[in-house]
């Protein structure tokens, strides 16, 4: 098959989603019609469970997973899908972050009696900045929940989208009838039998045909025509161009856990979403159908096996066709490597693959020359853009308890940081090392695995920051600079890259610092040139 064709084949996205509106169950029931599995309830979720076990386990329990979950792939009409997994726990939002910098799509899925919850929010703002293009899924359908309309217009306006329902609930909780799919001009009936087939759909082309009084009620389907009236008449009218520019949302509804209304978004997802993105690098924009190999690291996975150094870099193939023992330029280092056992991922299994084309992850064995970011190209000098390390909201420092680990524990720390754990920054004014993460679970984190994986030990000390924001000054030979570092030396460190940060101890002094020194920009993402 020509390059051409393998890439109009694929499609990698990513199912986002508040915890427990529904994104394992509906990820399941995607595999199950891709056949990919056999049977419900074979999709673990990556969920931190509180409760039964301590906190390190349940941790290590979700890293177990995260690795047999990172990417779920399957075909379906010919397509080849790759579901890109996406933690859903606020703590480990900044993987999520990362992961969407892979996906050429996303599905959202709400909750229908929760509506729009905070995570949502947070992930739906990421994808809206980069012009994902996004499909809602409204999950929960058989419950009591929001009306429809209601629920509409929270969407567009806490997630300011522009939303165009391509799917219609006929009714809701124990009076959902079932749907009505405008997209396809067809009604499905909720029977509440999750194995109905697919072929239980009834085409209804034209509201007003009397089938569909016989079918749902008569007042039922008149409700329905006066629904579908106004919603073609409130909301604007589809485009695949709108949609794939991130400018206009379809939405359907549905139930995943009955396997309702799972079918009409896959078909649609299969007919609308974009195949593999052009994607920016630092030198030029990359299209997918260059001859010539590019891709970037957005993931790692390290030490799953303790006994063994092993670390998987996960990599985004974005042009050209990747392969199995070919030497690759690792672009930071300058250096070429080849990879004698790339993994690819099909549903739960990994196997090693010798070709993989765009919109594919190839899972690479590393043994410490990738950190998240990294760019492999076939020799051209370029750097993909698009991973930021966020501004973190914690703020620690990190002592060394062991005096006789100290290697170990600068090992361990480098390699957790390479993975994208926390962030170390180094204060300027006595050297010391502070960690910064984005949520307060990534400390127990990352003193279980120096002690588990690098026999160190640690300890952390408060350290009062309320954020931290690199430093860009428009003159870096000005006086005004001169004077904030003489300032705030106090507040004053760098990153792991060398890049001066300032971490502001209150909201108050941010403010009176970026009102004081005006030609100097404070960025909350460390990506701003
Ligand atoms: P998440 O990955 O987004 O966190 O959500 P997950 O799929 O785990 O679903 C969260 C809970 O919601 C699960 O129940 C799941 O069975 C339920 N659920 C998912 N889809 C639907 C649906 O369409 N209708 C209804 N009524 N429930 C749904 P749980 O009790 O928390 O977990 P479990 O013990 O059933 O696994």
């Amino acid at each position: 098959m020509k390059l051409i064709d393998e890439i109009n084949k694929r499609r990698t996205f990513g199912i986002i989603s508040h915890p427990d509106a529904g994104k394992t169950t509906l990820t399941e029931k995607l595999l199950l019609f891709g056949g990919a599995i056999q049977e419900a309830g074979a999709v673990k979720s990556n969920k931190i469970k509180k409760g039964a076990t301590s906190d390190f386990m349940e941790i290590e329990r979700q890293r177990g997973i995260s690795v047999a979950t990172s990417v779920l792939a399957f075909e379906y009409r010919d397509i080849k899908i790759n579901i890109l997994d996406t933690p859903g726990h606020k703590d480990f939002a900044e993987d999520t972050f990362r992961t969407l910098t892979a996906v050429d799509s996303v599905i959202v899925v709400i909750d229908v009696a929760k509506g729009v919850e905070e995570q949502t929010e947070k992930l739906v703002e990421v994808c809206r900045m980069r012009n994902i293009p996004m499909i809602v899924f409204i999950n929960k359908m058989d419950r009591e929940g929001k009306d429809a309309f209601d629920l509409l217009d929270e969407i567009e306006q806490k997630l300011h989208l522009r939303v165009i329902p391509l799917s219609f609930p006929i009714g809701m909780g124990y009076d959902f009838k079932g749907i009505y799919n405008i997209w396809e001009k067809n009604v499905n009936l909720f029977t509440g039998d999750p194995r109905k087939d697919i072929e239980d759909t009834i085409e209804i082309s034209d509201l007003s045909n009397p089938e569909l009084d016989d079918l749902i009620g008569t007042d039922a389907a008149n409700e329905l025509r006066e629904e579908v009236e106004l919603a073609q008449s409130v909301y604007p009218e589809f485009s695949k161009e709108e949609y794939r520019d991130g400018q206009l949302q379809p939405v359907f509804f549905g139930s995943a856990l009955n396997n309702f209304g799972v079918r009409e978004l896959l078909d649609c997802f299969i007919d609308i979403a974009p195949s593999p993105r052009p994607k920016e690098s630092t030198t030029r924009v990359v299209h997918p159908e260059e001859k010539d190999f590019t891709g970037f690291v957005f993931k790692i996975h390290a030490n799953m096996d303790p006994r063994h150094r092993d670390r998987l870099a996960f990599i985004k193939i974005v042009s050209g066709k990747f392969e199995r023992n070919v030497p690759y330029l690792h672009v930071r280092q300058g250096k070429n490597l080849k990879f004698s056992s790339p993994n690819a991922f099909f549903a739960e299994k990994k196997e090693i693959v010798d070709v993989s084309y765009p919109g594919d992850i190839v899972g690479l064995h590393d043994t410490g020359n990738f950190k998240i970011g990294d760019t492999l190209t076939q020799g051209e000098e370029l750097s993909y853009k698009g991973i930021p390390s966020f501004s973190p909201e914690h703020f620690r420092y990190i002592n060394n308890a062991d005096p006789m680990k100290s290697k170990q524990l600068e090992k361990g720390i480098d390699q957790l940081m390479d993975e994208g754990v926390a962030q170390l920054f180094r204060l300027e004014l006595n050297n010391r090392k502070v960690i910064g993460t984005v949520g307060a679970l990534q400390y127990e984190v990352i003193q279980y695995r120096l002690e588990h994986e690098y026999g160190a030990k640690c300890t952390y000390e408060n350290l009062k920051v309320h954020k931290a924001c690199w430093i860009e000054p428009e003159d870096p030979k000005s006086a005004e600079f001169a004077d904030f570092k003489r300032v705030k030396s106090n507040y004053l460190a760098t990153d792991k890259r060398g890049q001066l940060v300032f971490l502001a101890d209150s909201q108050f002094s941010l403010q009176m610092t970026q009102e004081k020194y005006k030609n100097i920009k404070f960025h909350y993402t460390s990506e701003f040139k």
